[in-house]
C-alpha cells in the first residue's frame, strides 16, 4: 500500500484497521539540517516545531506497531539527543534496543570543508514496543582475515600426537619461493602476500589456529589439561566432550581453529564476525542509482534497510514507513517477501515511489535484489489521502463512508481493528461479552436524512436480526432515539449519538 498525504493524517485512518499489526517500522525523517533536500523537500523546522512535528506521529506509530514489533528511526545528529529523549518518553526508556552507529559516505573534495572533523557517520535508534517479546539470534557479517591466526599445522589430517606446527607467513613465503616473510613482503609487495596468506588460511581454515589462552573458569578436567600441558612443552593435548566439538591444547593454550571463525554469508564461506551496533560495511557509493529514481541527499542504501528489516521480521509481515522519499523501504520491503505500507507526501510519492515499486514488481536488479533473489512479482496499490473522518472541529465529515467510521467507531470502543463483514450490516460486531452498532448513510437502505440513522423499534428489529447469537449488551450509535429511556434499559442498550460521541483522534 502506497499512500501520498501527510502521515499524520494517513496514520490516523490507519489505525482502526491496522493498530497493533506492524511487526517492522522504518522511518527516516527530515534531519531539520536546515537546508532544501534536492528540490524534494524542505529540512528546516524551528527545533521546537520539528520536535511537535515528530511527536504525535511516533505516538500514532507506536500504537501501530504488533506487540513484538520493534521501531527504527535514522536521524543524524541535529536533532538525534533530542529524538533519543522523545523515544524514550513515548516507547519506555525500557524498550531501547540500540542506538546503532552507521557509517555513510567517506569525505571527498569541498565536502571536507567543516569547522570541526567531517561527519561521516548517522544513527538510527531502535526500540521495541516490549524488550521481552524481542528476541535476537546472533548475526554475522564478513570480516577480513585475521593474522592472529598465525600457526598452521602441516599434517592435520594425522594423530594429534604427530601434529607438525609451523608459522603461517614463513609457510607461505616458503611455499611461494621466497626465503621468508620479509623477503616474500619486499619482493611481491605487502599488500600482495598478506592476501596470499589470507587465502592460504582461508582454503586450509581447519588446520590454521590461534593459541588462545584457556580460562581458569573453564571445566576442572580441561584446567588440569592446561595445566599439564603447559609443563609438557610441544606436546599435543586433547580432550573429548559430548556434544561440543574436541579441544586440543599446546603449551598450555587452545587451539582455536580458523574455521570457526568462517561462515557462511550470502553463499559463500568468508570470515565473519558478529553484528554489532558499528554498521561500517553497508556501501552508500552507487545507491543514487537503486530503483532507478535518483533522490539527491535523502535516499538510504536499500542494504541498510534491508538488515533492519530482516532483523525484525518474517517473510509475510507487515512493514511501515510513513516517511517513504524515494521508496526505498517499500522496494526492500517487496523483495523481502514482506507485505508493507508506505506513506509520502511529496509529489515524489507519484514521480519516485511508483515507478521505483513497478520496476520492482517487473523484477528490478538493482540494490539488494540479488541477496534476495528478486525475479519480480507482487503489487501494489496507490492510495492519495482523502478527507479525514473529522473536520477540524471534531464532527464527522459528511460524506464519509458508513464502513470507515464504523472502523472509528469499533477502534474508538475496543482498540482493536474492526473486520469488516461482507455484506455490511448495522451490527458492528462483540467484543468481550459486549456488541456494537452503527446506524449511518443508510445501512439500512433508507436513504432519507434521518429515517434510518434513529434508532426506533424498526431499525432496533433490524439491529437484533443481525447479530445473531450475540445476547449481551449493547451500545449502538445513532444521530436520535426514539425509543424510551425504559426501553433502552430493558432492551441492555446503551445509546450514543452521532457525531458527538464519536471521539474524533486528537
Ligand atoms: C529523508 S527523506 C526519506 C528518504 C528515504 N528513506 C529514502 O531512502 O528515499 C524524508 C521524507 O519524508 C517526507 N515527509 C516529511 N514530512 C512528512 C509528512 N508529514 N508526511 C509524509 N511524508 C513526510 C519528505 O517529503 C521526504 O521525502
Amino acid at each position: 500500500m502506497l499512500i501520498q498525504g501527510d502521515n499524520l493524517e494517513a496514520l490516523k485512518a490507519l489505525l482502526p484497521y491496522y493498530a497493533g499489526q506492524v511487526k517492522c517500522i522504518y522511518i527516516d525523517p527530515p534531519y531539520n539540517t536546515k537546508t532544501a533536500v534536492s528540490d524534494h523537500y524542505d529540512d528546516n523546522l524551528e527545533h521546537a516545531q520539528w520536535m511537535a512535528m515528530m511527536w504525535p506521529r511516533l505516538e500514532l506509530l507506536r500504537e501501530l506497531l504488533s506487540p513484538d514489533g520493534i521501531i527504527w528511526i535514522q536521524i543524524d545528529d541535529k536533532e538525534g539527543a533530542y529524538l533519543r529523549v522523545l523515544c524514550d518518553e513515548i516507547f519506555g526508556r525500557k524498550n531501547f534496543l540500540n542506538a546503532i552507529c552507521v557509517k555513510t559516505s567517506d569525505p571527498s573534495g569541498h565536502k571536507t570543508v567543516n569547522p570541526s572533523p567531517y561527519s561521516q557517520t548517522e544513527y538510527v535508534l531502535m526500540y521495541s514496543a516490549n524488550r521481552e517479546l524481542y528476541s535476537y539470534e546472533q548475526r554475522y557479517v564478513e570480516s577480513v582475515y585475521d593474522p592472529g591466526y598465525g600457526k598452521l599445522i602441516t599434517n592435520r589430517s594425522s594423530h594429534f600426537s604427530e601434529w607438525v606446527v609451523v608459522g603461517l607467513n614463513q609457510f607461505v613465503a616458503e611455499k611461494l619461493g621466497k626465503k621468508d616473510t620479509r623477503t616474500a613482503r619486499k619482493e611481491m609487495g605487502r599488500v600482495n602476500f598478506d592476501l596470499q596468506v589470507a587465502q592460504y588460511a582461508l582454503e586450509h581454515a581447519d588446520a590454521v589456529f590461534q593459541a588462545t589462552a584457556i580460562s581458569s573458569d573453564a571445566g576442572r578436567e580441561i584446567v588440569e589439561m592446561r595445566d599439564r600441558s603447559k609443563a609438557e612443552k610441544d606436546t599435543v593435548f586433547h580432550f573429548e566432550r559430548d556434544g561440543f566439538e574436541d579441544i586440543y591444547c599446546l603449551n598450555g593454550r587452545q587451539i582455536y581453529f580458523y574455521s570457526n571463525k568462517l561462515k557462511e554469508i550470502e553463499g559463500t564461506l568468508v570470515p565473519a564476525k558478529p553484528l554489532t551496533n558499528l554498521w561500517t560495511d553497508i556501501p552508500w557509493n552507487g545507491i543514487a542509482d537503486e530503483g532507478g529514481v535518483k533522490f539527491k541527499n535523502g535516499k538510504k542504501p536499500e542494504r541498510l534497510v534491508e538488515r533492519c528489516i530482516e532483523l525484525s521480521s518474517d517473510e509475510g509481515d507487515l512493514v511501515m514507513d510513513s516517511f517513504l522519499g524515494s521508496g526505498t523501504t517499500a522496494a526492500v520491503a517487496q523483495k523481502m517477501q514482506r507485505r508493507f505500507i508506505g506513506i509520502e507526501m511529496g509529489d515524489h510519492a507519484r514521480t519516485l515511489c511508483v515507478p521505483r515499486l513497478t520496476k520492482v514488481t517487473d523484477g528490478d536488479q538493482t540494490g539488494v535484489s540479488k541477496s534476495q533473489n528478486w525475479q519480480g512479482g507482487g503489487g501494489f496499490r496507490f492510495y492519495r489521502l482523502g478527507p479525514p473522518v473529522f473536520t477540524e472541529n471534531g464532527q464527522i465529515q459528511p460524506d464519509i463512508l458508513f464502513s470507515v467510521l464504523a472502523a472509528h467507531i469499533w477502534f474508538a470502543e475496543v482498540g482493536q481493528p474492526w473486520n469488516e463483514p461482507d455484506p455490511l450490516s448495522p451490527f458492528l460486531g462483540a467484543h468481550e461479552g459486549k456488541g456494537y452498532a452503527l446506524l449511518y448513510n443508510g445501512i439500512l437502505g433508507d436513504k432519507s436524512a434521518s429515517g434510518g440513522n434513529v434508532l426506533t423499534r424498526k431499525t432496533l428489529a433490524a439491529i437484533r436480526a443481525a447479530q445473531g447469537d450475540f445476547r449481551g449488551a449493547l451500545t449502538v450509535y445513532g444521530e436520535r432515539t426514539a425509543l424510551s429511556e425504559a426501553t433502552l434499559k430493558t432492551e441492555q442498550i446503551e445509546f450514543k449519538q452521532t457525531p458527538y460521541d464519536v471521539k474524533a483522534r486528537k
